[in-house]
């Protein structure tokens, strides 16, 4: 069974086995948690995503995929890099993208205990340039680590803001 815990802080910051991204497709960096990552963890990070992009993944990493590289010179092991879906209010867009947000929680936990890694960081994702609201984010989020049964130890939704981070608490007491 997974924990999940919340902290309120820099996920750049967290000493986990694995830190999850919100990556784009591209790969090749970007601002937010991308950014963060990128700068903090330095070229590292970025040359194996050339590589990904050069092998695995020429047209990018798909929306709700997940995959590893190194962690670089942050304090972790790996960066796992997934991406979220952009929100849409349009009709039922929303309805069909959901899974997709679900996914990037689930494949990157899947990648994650595929490597051996017991402690995973994530961040709210798609909550920022992605536009998706936090309480639907924080809903899919933690439903999607719940049902997870995999040997993983401890899921920490690392929160930006104590904005977000009340209102993954307030998903995660229900
Ligand atoms: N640590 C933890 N959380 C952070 C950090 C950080 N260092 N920086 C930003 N966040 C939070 C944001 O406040 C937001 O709640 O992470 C959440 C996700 O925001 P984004 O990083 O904008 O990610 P997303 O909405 O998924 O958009 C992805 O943005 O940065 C680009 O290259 C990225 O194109 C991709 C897009």
């Amino acid at each position: 069974m997974v924990a999940v815990t919340l902290v309120l802080g820099d996920i750049t910051e967290q000493q986990v086995d694995a830190v999850v991204n919100a990556a784009n497709s591209e790969l090749l960096g970007g601002g937010g948690v991308d950014g963060a990552i990128h700068r903090r963890g330095g070229p590292a990070i970025l040359a194996e995503c050339r590589r990904l992009r050069d092998t695995e993944y020429p047209r990018g990493l798909p929306t709700g995929a997940a995959v590893a590289t190194t962690a670089g010179e942050l304090p972790a092991r790996w960066v796992i890099h997934t991406v979220g879906p952009v929100w849409s209010a349009r009709g039922d867009r929303a309805a069909q993208l959901a899974p997709l947000l679900a996914s990037c929680y689930s494949e990157s936990l899947r990648v994650a205990a595929g490597l051996g890694a017991r402690t995973v960081a994530f961040p709210a994702v798609s909550t920022g340039v992605y536009r998706w609201p936090m309480d639907d984010a924080a809903r899919i989020a933690i439903e999607t680590v719940r049902e997870y049964s995999a040997d993983i130890d401890e899921a920490r939704f690392v929160l930006f803001d104590s904005a977000a981070y009340d209102v993954f608490a307030e998903r995660l007491a229900r």
